[in-house]
Parts: C-alpha cells; sequence; structure tokens
C-alpha cells in the first residue's frame, strides 16, 4: 500500500492499494469516530460495490444510509445535488457524521459539493473507483456541478477528510472510461515529468497501476499544497483543459471529460508550436501515445464553435483566459491570452500537422 499526504489547509491522506474496498469501515474509522455514514453513488458502481463498501463501513460501526442516482455527467446537475442534500436531511446528517463519495469524478463532484453546503460543511471521504478520479478528481477539493451555461460553474473548494484508492476496482472499468484517466495521467507527465509520460506511452500494465496512481496523486498533491485555491500554480492542471471543455460543450457534453482532455492537449501543443514554444515533436509524442491508449486526437467541432464554446470558460478572467502551453514533454507555462485571439488560437489548433 502507498500513502501520499495532501498539504492543503487541512491536510489527508490518499492510501492506494489493491484490495483496500474491503476494509473502507477500518479505514474511515480511522478518520472519524463511527456514526452516521451517508454514502452515496452512482447506479453501476452501487450495484457494483455498494454492498461490500456497506458491508465493511458496518462492520467497522457506522450506521450506514445509502442513495443512488443514475451514472452520466448527465447528472452532475443542480437537481440530482437538491436530491442528494435531500437525502442528507432524511438520513439526518449532523456535523458530527460523515458522507461517503463512491464512484467515479461525476459523483466525486457532485457529493462533495452537497458535502460542502448541507449545515455550511461536513466533512466526506472519496473512494474513487474511475481511473480518472484516482489520478485527479477525488484530490485537490474541487467540487460543483454544471449549469445549463457551463461546465462546473456551481462549486465550492471542499477538501475530503481521506482518499482511498483499491485499484482492483478498475477491471470492472469500460475500456473508454479507463482511457479517459489515461488522459488526465498524460497530462501529468506532459506537464511535469517526461519519464511517466514515457512510461503512460505504450499503455498501461495492471501492476503498474498502484506505482502510477501514486506517482499522479503525488504530482497533484504537491501543485494543490502551493496553490490550494487555483489563483497560480494549479492553473497548469487545466492543461488541455481549456479547449477541452469548449470541445466538450459543443458535444452537448456527449464526448466524455477524458477524452476532450486528450484532444484539448493536442490543440494546445498545436498552439504552443505556432508560437514557437515547441517543436513538431512534441506535438507527434503526444499525438502517438493518445493513440496508444485508445484516445482521439482531433474532434469535428469549427473554430468559430470552440471560440464561442471557450468563452464560458470558468477560469476566464475578465478579458483574459489563460491557455497552459507546453514547451516540451515534462515542462508546460502558462499564458494568458486577451479573449479577442480566441478566434485565431482555435483555428491555429485545427491546422493539420506537417
Ligand atoms: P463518471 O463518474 O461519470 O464515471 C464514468 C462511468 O464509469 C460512469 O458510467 C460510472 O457509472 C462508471 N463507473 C465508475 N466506476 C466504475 C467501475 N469501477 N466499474 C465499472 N463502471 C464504473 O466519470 P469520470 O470520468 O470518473 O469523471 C468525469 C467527471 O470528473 C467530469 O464531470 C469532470 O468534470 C470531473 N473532474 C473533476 C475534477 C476535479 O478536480 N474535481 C478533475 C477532473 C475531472
Ligand atoms: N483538475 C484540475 C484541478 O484540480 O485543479
Amino acid at each position: 500500500m502507498k500513502t501520499v499526504a495532501v498539504h492543503t489547509g487541512i491536510p489527508y491522506e490518499v492510501s492506494i492499494g489493491r484490495g483496500l474496498l474491503g476494509r473502507a469501515g477500518e479505514w474511515l474509522a480511522g478518520l472519524t469516530a463511527p456514526r452516521v455514514a451517508a454514502m452515496v453513488a452512482d447506479d453501476t458502481v452501487d450495484a457494483l460495490y455498494g454492498d461490500q463498501v456497506q458491508q465493511s463501513l458496518r462492520g467497522a460501526g457506522f450506521r450506514v444510509s445509502r442513495m443512488r442516482f443514475a451514472h452520466g455527467e448527465a447528472s452532475k446537475t443542480l437537481e440530482t445535488y437538491a436530491a442528494v442534500l435531500a437525502f442528507f436531511s432524511e438520513s439526518q446528517i449532523t456535523r458530527s457524521d460523515i458522507v461517503v463519495a463512491l464512484g467515479g469524478g461525476v459523483t466525486g463532484d457532485l457529493v462533495g459539493f452537497a458535502a460542502a453546503t448541507w449545515l455550511r460543511g461536513v466533512r466526506f471521504a472519496q473512494i474513487p473507483t474511475t481511473l480518472l478520479a484516482m489520478v485527479d478528481s477525488s484530490v485537490g477539493g474541487k467540487t460543483g456541478v454544471d449549469l445549463p451555461a457551463g461546465k462546473n460553474l456551481a462549486g465550492a473548494f471542499h477538501q475530503p477528510v481521506g482518499v482511498l484508492c483499491d485499484p482492483d476496482v478498475l477491471s470492472t472499468l469500460p475500456g473508454d472510461v479507463f482511457a479517459d484517466g489515461m488522459a488526465e495521467a498524460i497530462k501529468y507527465g506532459v506537464l511535469c515529468d517526461e519519464a511517466l509520460f514515457n512510461r503512460l506511452a505504450g499503455g498501461l500494465r495492471p501492476e503498474e497501476l498502484e506505482t502510477v496512481i501514486g506517482r499522479c496523486v503525488a504530482i497533484k498533491a504537491e501543485i494543490c499544497a502551493e496553490d490550494e485555491r487555483d489563483t497560480g500554480r494549479r492553473q497548469l492542471l487545466n492543461l488541455g483543459h481549456t479547449l477541452g471543455h469548449a470541445i466538450e460543450r459543443c458535444s452537448g457534453y456527449g464526448m466524455p471529460h477524458g477524452h476532450a482532455v486528450a484532444v484539448g492537449m493536442v490543440y494546445a501543443a498545436r498552439i504552443a508550436a505556432d508560437l514557437g514554444l515547441c517543436d513538431a515533436g512534441c506535438i507527434a509524442r503526444l499525438k502517438a501515445a493518445l493513440r496508444a491508449n485508445g484516445l482521439p486526437t482531433d474532434a469535428d467541432y469549427p473554430a468559430q464553435a470552440l471560440a464561442g464554446a471557450a468563452l464560458s470558460d470558468k477560469k476566464r478572467s475578465g478579458g483574459t483566459l489563460t491557455f497552459v502551453l507546453p514547451r516540451a514533454i515534462g515542462r508546460c507555462e502558462l499564458r494568458p491570452v486577451p479573449v479577442e485571439r480566441l478566434p485565431d488560437l482555435a483555428a491555429c489548433a485545427l491546422r493539420p500537422d506537417v
């Protein structure tokens, strides 16, 4: 088992190890006195792992109440958020109780936001069950829901009391959902770890999961400890997200987040190459690694549509949007650009590689 410490304002640990799910109760009892645990999962995850986790929590002395919602990004809404709050109310969750988010990034974001706002904030624990949630979304305290006007527009920073990752649960993930997580893992490689990138470039073997999750979490933990509220260096974690979110929006949220981030990273690399920051080899290596992991490197939306969708990005600050651009595999920089330049940059992102 590996443990990564996250030194945010309220520090916590990420525990990573095969078979840990069956010991979730013991783990949670080490974090909080066993009272009521309100466990929320989507229907798929609830059916696969809900009973096992509930049994383990009960065995450790928790009184468990359980809720499930329909899986998918379409549930990350104010309506489901209200349903989760109603569930907390029925479960009579007080500030000495605990909320457990069991599932992927949708569950963690949605349930974390409900925990952040119920009684002005109750403690919550994350048990991520997708690779994306293990390497990224369960760590760092960003929670929220989508609004018709854009993705993650309503949210809060609310750190979990702990995160439990059991790579064994990834064996039931559909291949394309596993690939979503690989996109975020490759992102860490492009950002600051060329050795990690090289390790992922040909795909990942199951026995490497624990090490790779640990490395990605360590990178995210270090960045979030320095910039918990996303005002500086943490923005680097948005590599591929500016145009990635625009692609998601153009697809009516039909394209999954990780797939959109994969394309967004290629677009960022093309913009970087056009500005003379990186060379064509960087784009080629990135595209090869994404393809080897079953990820797309292009999407079908015109520059104007992408530029328009990027305007609603919550990271826009007045008339400026900050792009994360690679200088090389393993090194990126933040580049604020005036929004008037978005159509040009989007056109450059779509230009075929030579
Ligand atoms: P998800 O939570 O919708 O999970 C994807 C699918 O996998 C779902 O259908 C789910 O039911 C299924 N699933 C989950 N675990 C499973 C398992 N072990 N076996 C079989 N099926 C399983 O999506 P996701 O890709 O995990 O997360 C995407 C979300 O995360 C997006 O909303 C994105 O905005 C958010 N996100 C948040 C952060 C953050 O820092 N908070 C970072 C990155 C992404
Ligand atoms: N996924 C981006 C962040 O947590 O900041």
